[in-house]
């Protein structure tokens, strides 16, 4: 018998506000049509003041849960996936927790920036696996609006606030690429390319949060290539190539980066969930938004393959294979 991750519940929430492209012209030299022709975003959410990164988390972990038919007592582990926390420390994953009402299990961030759910989510997959834990509750919540620079309109068009969780559950496999649930994981970082996108600003550097800094076409250069090859070595692991997949749930930053990936993998775009026109680059939330609204769709069967895949700061980069 092999323990498997099996995802059990999705949920996720976006703050109320909804801001579109037009918005930023009347502030800064840009428009609509050259932010939908560079990146495929037409609309974010932004928080309102007073909501924070565990405020969202909540939300999306209320909905998992329910989506699951579990409630919170249930749950052995709570691990966010965040760049943005409300404060430096605790964890946002210990608000959640509080906040749930849970008084067991443990809670911990995870930090890898956009790849930052994809780690969590093999970070959870091993703890399953090894008996560490029966149900893992992960979640990808950020508040991005709070580190723009809002005079540079290379990066604060780009970015948007939102949160999306999945229930994991173990689950009894055979061992093989047949089996529901996490098959595989593939991680990946790269510090030497630390200075490609970063934020200005630090607890130990400046003692201020900071911006949020990209030097764009060199990330985007890395990503396409990148991502390509760590879905195609997380398929590999598990036994499949790219020709099993039912669909990918890319990291939503950019629509010629999800595009190219698929095109790489010799994916048709029917295969591809999309949200970033909606959400625009939610960061670490941004493939459990994605995934929570494709099943709240009705558009993943039991049995479907999929994978999903992410880049961000670090740079750092990884995928998942899972059997829905
Ligand atoms: O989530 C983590 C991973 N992040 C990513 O994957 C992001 C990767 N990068 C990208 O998505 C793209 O590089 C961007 C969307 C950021 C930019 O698209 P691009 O096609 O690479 O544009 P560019 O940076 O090469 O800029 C082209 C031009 C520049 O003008 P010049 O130098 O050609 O005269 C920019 O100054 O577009 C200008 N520009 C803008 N113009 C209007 C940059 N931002 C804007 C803007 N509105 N908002």
């Amino acid at each position: 018998m092999t323990r498997r991750a099996v995802v059990v519940g999705t949920g996720h929430y976006l703050p109320e506000r909804v801001v579109p492209n037009a918005e930023f012209s009347t502030m800064l030299d840009t428009s609509d049509e050259w932010i939908v022709s560079r990146s495929g975003i037409e609309r974010r959410h932004f928080a309102a003041e007073g909501e924070f990164t565990s405020h969202l988390a909540i939300h999306a972990a209320r909905a998992a849960l329910a989506n699951a038919g579990l409630d919170p007592s249930q749950i052995d582990a709570v691990v966010v996936a965040t760049s943005t926390p409300d404060m430096t420390f605790p964890a946002v994953a210990t608000q959640v927790q509080a906040g749930l009402g849970m008084t067991r299990g443990f809670a911990f961030d995870v930090q890898a920036v956009c790849a930052g759910f994809v780690f969590a989510l093999a970070n959870a997959n091993g703890m399953i696996m090894s008996g560490q834990a029966d149900r893992v509750l992960v979640i990808g919540a950020e508040t991005f609006s709070r580190i723009m620079d809002w005079t540079d309109r290379s990066t604060c068009v780009l970015f948007g606030d939102g949160a999306g969780a999945v229930v994991l559950e173990a689950q009894a496999g055979t061992g093989s690429a047949d089996d529901r649930g996490i098959l595989s994981t593939d991680l990946n970082s790269d510090g030497r390319y630390g200075d490609l996108l970063y934020v200005d600003g630090g607890v130990s550097t400046s003692g201020t949060a900071g911006c949020l800094r990209m030097q764009g076409r060199e990330v985007f250069r890395h990503a396409v290539e990148k991502l390509a090859a760590t879905a195609t070595a997380a398929l590999a692991r598990a036994g499949l190539a790219a020709s099993d997949v039912d669909w990918v749930v890319p990291h939503q930053a950019n629509l010629r980066i999800i595009r190219g990936t698929a095109q790489k993998l010799g994916l048709p775009l029917e295969r591809v969930v999309i949200t970033v026109q909606d959400h625009g680059n939610t960061s670490a939330a941004s493939i459990p938004l994605a995934l929570s609204v494709a099943a709240s769709e009705g558009r993943f069967r039991q049995g479907d393959l999929l994978v999903c895949e992410a880049i961000g700061g670090g740079l750092s980069w990884g995928a998942v294979v899972l059997r829905w």
